[in-house]
C-alpha cells in the first residue's frame, strides 16, 4: 500500500512538472507584458546567492548579440561561400600549377603514417565544426527561411550535438600537429622571396614559371600552420569555456569575450581552410598524394620543395617507395 502511494505521488509530481514546463513555454504568448519585462532584464526571488541568478534572461550586453548577427554571421558565410567563389574564379582565370616535367613515377617519403593520421584526426572534425558552427551562427539567414520549423529545429539540434562532440578530436589533432610539426615550419629568409613571387602559382606576367626556394614547408604553408596553431588555441580555449561553464565558472564578461573570440577565430580558420583545401586538391598538381600515402612524386618535390629535396639527398635520408 505504502509503495502504491509512493508511485502515485511520483506520477503526480511528474505530471505537475510536465504541465509546469508547458506553462513556462507558453508564458510569453499568454502574457506579453510579462515577457517584455523579462526581456528588459526583470529580476525575481531565488534562494541562490550567485550573481545574476535572480534574473531569468541575460540582458547583460545586447551589443554582443548584435555583433553576432551583423558581423560574425556574415563574416563566417563570406569565409566559406565567398572564399570558395573567389578561389574558383581565380583558378578559372589563372589555371592550376602543373608539374613542368610531368609525374616521374618515383615516390619520395615525406610524411609518416602517424603524421597522415593526425592530419585527418584534426582535419575531418575541423570541417564538421565549420559546417555545424556555420549552421549555429548563420543558418537562420541562409537556411531557416527555406525549410519548415521541424526541419530547422532538428538541424540546429543535430548541429549542436555534432559541434560539441567533434571539439574533442579536433583539439587532440590540433595539439599533436602543432607540437610535432612546428620545427619544420620556422620562418627563413628565403620565405620573403616566395611571397614576392606568390610562390610561383601565378601563371601570367612576371610571375610566370617562377620557382622560389622552399624547404620542407613553403612560406604559404608556414603561414597556414602558424595561423592554425594560434587560432586553433584561441578557438579551443574559448570553446572549452563555453562548453563547460560549470567547470571553469567564467564571469559573464569572460563568456561574452569567449563567444566573440570563438567566432573571429572560426572565420579566420575557415577562410584559410578553404584556401588550403583548394591548394591541396586542385591547385597543386600532385600535392594531394602527400596526405594520402605520405609520399610525393620526385618532380613535385624538386619543383615545390627544392631545398628540402637537396637536403635529404645530401644527408642520406632520401627514401623512395618500393
Ligand atoms: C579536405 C580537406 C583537406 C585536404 C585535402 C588537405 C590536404 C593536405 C595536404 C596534401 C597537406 C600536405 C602538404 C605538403 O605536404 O606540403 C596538408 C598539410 C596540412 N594540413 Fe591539410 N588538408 C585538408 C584539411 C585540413 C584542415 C581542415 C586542417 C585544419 C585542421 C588542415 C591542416 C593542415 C596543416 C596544419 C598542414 C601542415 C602545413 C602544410 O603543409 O600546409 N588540413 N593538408
Amino acid at each position: 500500500m505504502n509503495n502504491w502511494f509512493k508511485i502515485l505521488a511520483a506520477a503526480v509530481v511528474l505530471m505537475m512538472g510536465i504541465s509546469l514546463g508547458h506553462a513556462a513555454d507558453t508564458v510569453p504568448a499568454a502574457d506579453p507584458q510579462m515577457w517584455a519585462q523579462l526581456k528588459d532584464g526583470a529580476t525575481g526571488y531565488t534562494t541562490s546567492t550567485s550573481e545574476f541568478h535572480n534574473q531569468p534572461i541575460n540582458t547583460y550586453d545586447l551589443r554582443v548579440l548584435e555583433l553576432r548577427s551583423v558581423l560574425l554571421a556574415p563574416g563566417l558565410m563570406a569565409a566559406l561561400f565567398g572564399m570558395i567563389l573567389v578561389f574558383a574564379l581565380f583558378i578559372m582565370v589563372n589555371g592550376i600549377s602543373k608539374l613542368h616535367h610531368g609525374f616521374s613515377g618515383k615516390l619520395v617519403y615525406r610524411w609518416s603514417k602517424l603524421d597522415v593520421s593526425i592530419h585527418w584526426l584534426g582535419a575531418i572534425p575541423c570541417l564538421l565544426l565549420i559546417i555545424t558552427g556555420l549552421i549555429l551562427l548563420a543558418g537562420r539567414f541562409f537556411f531557416q527561411p527555406y525549410v519548415g520549423e521541424g526541419v530547422w529545429a532538428a538541424m540546429v539540434y543535430g548541429a549542436k550535438q555534432v559541434h560539441d562532440v567533434m571539439a574533442i578530436p579536433f583539439m587532440i589533432g590540433w595539439a599533436l600537429m602543432t607540437l610535432m610539426w612546428a620545427k619544420n615550419q620556422l620562418p627563413k629568409m628565403y620565405d620573403v622571396k616566395w611571397f614576392m613571387v606568390m610562390g610561383g602559382y601565378i601563371n601570367f606576367g612576371p610571375f610566370k614559371n617562377q620557382h622560389p626556394d622552399a624547404g620542407f614547408a613553403n612560406a604559404g604553408e608556414k603561414m597556414w600552420f602558424w595561423t592554425f596553431a594560434l587560432f586553433g588555441l584561441v578557438i579551443s580555449a574559448s570553446g572549452m569555456l563555453l562548453l563547460f561553464p560549470n567547470l571553469f565558472e567564467p564571469s559573464r564578461t569572460l563568456s561574452l569575450i569567449a563567444l566573440i573570440l570563438h567566432g573571429i577565430s572560426a572565420i579566420i580558420i575557415c577562410a584559410f581552410s578553404v584556401v588550403h583545401i583548394f591548394m591541396a586538391t586542385v591547385m597543386s598538381e600532385g600535392g594531394m598524394e602527400c596526405m594520402v600515402s605520405g609520399y610525393c612524386d620526385e618532380n613535385w618535390a624538386t619543383q615545390h620543395h627544392n631545398l628540402w629535396f637537396d637536403e635529404i639527398k645530401e644527408n642520406g635520408t632520401l627514401k623512395y617507395k618500393e
